[in-house]
């Protein structure tokens, strides 16, 4: 039975026919406090107007012959300070040990979500600030998929639009047939750049002529469609290369493009309902009443924006998978225009629960990431930087190549994921790569080591004993086991896998002091047993937890 179920019951025998519903027992904010507390006394007294030092009491009371805990004390105003005893949490250890997926609920089961995260735009090289989206959105994809929730990650490619016109007309006359021959995503961003200064030019002969390539592509023009399955081809290709060095995989890769044909239907139903009028020449829909302004489902040339995008991707997602909920994760720029068409999709009537996770800037050096600054790192070069950096630190370990992308990769995963997603972080290599301190590599290295003195205690038999907690080390490295599939729920609710990152550095830092300070080799046979047995956990529940965040645990560092 879980804590929380006994103390509730406890509650309901001191106070029959009272509703305890909402008792909850945490983990002691201080283990001066016990192991864990509750502090349901103090809501309940207020509520029956009673004193909550005697309400207190009689729960204490109603606990006692209970072999669960071996103290229960009344704090301050009514806290109660739990210490459960040594047998209960040999037992919760075990259990937890045998579970599958170290005791992850599986709260998802039977259920279905999508999430939108990644998402480039196609023809344009991913570059440092590519990386949030891409690596926040698969720690949650894993996260929920633990929780056995049937997941569809789905890329929604930046596909369609004007940026295609300015591309197909730089396509035919600024490239070299060479660069047209052996076309790279780089010779397509350095053909988009050419032919957009261009389109600038005073006379507008180059503009008109990349709008009729657009024009001439939205009509379903063979060649043009053509060139722009191929530009989208090329980027696809080199998004996948980005993604097998970053461990992220999709179900699926439907651009914006895949919902040209739904969006007519969309603004004529929106029509209909009275939602979207005439303005300007354009469509609107006016959410003033929510105080999000007016937002544009038709522009005034007749063509259709990213809000009627979403509003078509959105249908077809409910109609076509019916999931229980869909979770986009872009930057927090676009708040706005989540909110706006949120709004706009309630109205419709779709009751899918929609989440924006919505992440802050990444800077690099304490600048703002853009073209201007000339410090728009590709995302490619970034990784081929992490790796160099990482080699240089494993090879004198004797560490190979792979390695050297395990660290490093991991490291650059690791710097993002360990802060909330909605704060502005500056990315440092000196921060990312240390091997001490709230880091990737830190990480790793606790789970090399770990591994290495299991292997050392020879082999699997050591481990066959049981769970024996007795110092307060031991005690608390045990306790926060515990609480690892707890951490993994945290973070799904809150969709930020940095709980989950915090989690596994505190974890990583209570198995330090127990090791620094719990002989675990030279102990006599029962005790280093039951260490190794805590050891083995320890293990077991990083690189789980690692694993979740998308960051590799090599046995061998
Ligand atoms: N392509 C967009 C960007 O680069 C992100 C798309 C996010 N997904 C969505 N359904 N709006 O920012």
């Amino acid at each position: 039975m879980e804590l929380s179920d006994i103390v509730k019951e406890a509650f309901g025998k001191a106070y029959p026919g009272e509703d305890f519903g909402g008792v909850r027992v945490l983990p002691a904010t201080d283990p001066k406090f016990g192991d864990y507390q509750c502090n349901d006394a103090l809501k309940f007294a207020k509520k029956a107007h009673a004193n909550p030092r005697e309400v207190g009491a009689k729960v204490a009371e109603a606990l006692k012959g209970n072999d669960v805990f071996e103290k229960v004390e009344i704090a301050g105003p009514g806290f109660l300070n739990l210490t459960v005893s040594g047998g209960w949490l040999n037992a919760q250890l075990s259990a937890l040990d045998s579970k599958p997926a170290c005791g992850i609920p599986q709260k998802g089961a039977g259920k279905k979500i999508v999430i939108d995260y990644s998402s480039p735009n196609a023809a344009k090289q991913m570059h440092i600030g590519h990386i949030r989206s891409t690596v926040i959105g698969c720690a949650i994809d894993r996260i929920f998929r633990s929780l056995g929730y049937d997941v569809i990650a789905d890329n929604h490619l930046g596909d369609w639009g004007t940026q295609f016109g300015i591309l197909i007309k730089g396509y035919r006359e600024l490239l070299t047939d060479e660069e047209r021959e052996n076309l790279t995503v780089a010779n397509l961003e350095k053909c988009y750049v050419l032919s957009a200064a261009k389109a600038k030019e005073e006379d507008g002969v180059w503009k008109d002529a990349c709008r009729a390539e657009l024009v001439k592509l939205q009509q379903g023009d063979k060649d043009n469609l053509a060139l722009w399955k191929r530009f989208i081809d090329i980027s696809i290709g080199e998004f996948d290369r980005m993604y097998a060095k970053l461990g992220v995989k999709f179900d699926t890769y439907r651009g914006e493009s895949y919902y040209n044909d739904t969006m007519p239907g969309v603004v004529a139903k929106l029509q209909e309902m009275g939602l979207a009028v005439e303005s300007e020449g354009a469509l609107v829909v006016n959410l003033e009443a929510e105080k999000l302004g007016v937002a544009i489902v038709r522009k005034s040339d007749g063509g259709y924006n990213y809000t009627t995008s979403d509003l078509a991707c959105v249908k077809t997602r409910v109609e076509e998978y019916d999931p229980e909920r869909i979770i986009y994760v872009t930057d927090a720029r676009q708040q706005l225009h989540f909110k706006q068409w949120f709004s706009i999709a309630a109205k419709m009537g779709y009751t899918t629960k929609l989440v924006h996770v919505p992440f802050g800037l990444m800077s690099y050096q304490g600048k703002a990431i853009s073209t201007r600054e000339g410090n728009l790192i590709k995302l490619d070069e970034l990784l081929a930087e992490a790796k160099r950096r990482a080699y240089d630190i494993v090879k004198e370990r004797g560490g190979d190549e792979t390695l050297a992308e395990q660290i490093g990769y991991g490291a650059v995963k690791y710097s993002d994921l360990s802060h909330d997603p909605i704060t502005d972080i500056d990315f440092s290599w000196d921060k990312a790569l240390a091997l001490e301190g709230n880091s990737g590599p830190y990480l790793q290295y606790a789970y090399a080591r770990v591994c290495s003195l299991l292997e050392k205690a020879s082999g699997g038999a050591d481990r066959d004993g049981s769970f024996l907690v007795a110092t307060p080390a031991e005690k608390r490295l045990a306790l926060q086991l515990l609480e690892f599939p707890g951490a993994v729920v945290r973070a799904a609710e809150a969709y930020k896998p940095s709980v989950l990152a915090d989690y596994l550095f505190q974890t990583a830092q209570l198995y330090s002091s127990f090791y620094q300070s719990s002989p675990i080799l030279k102990s006599e046979p029962s005790v280093r047993a039951a260490r190794l047995k805590l050891c083995a956990l320890f293990g077991k529940v990083l690189s789980m937890g690692l694993g979740l965040l998308g960051i590799d645990t090599p046995r061998h560092i």
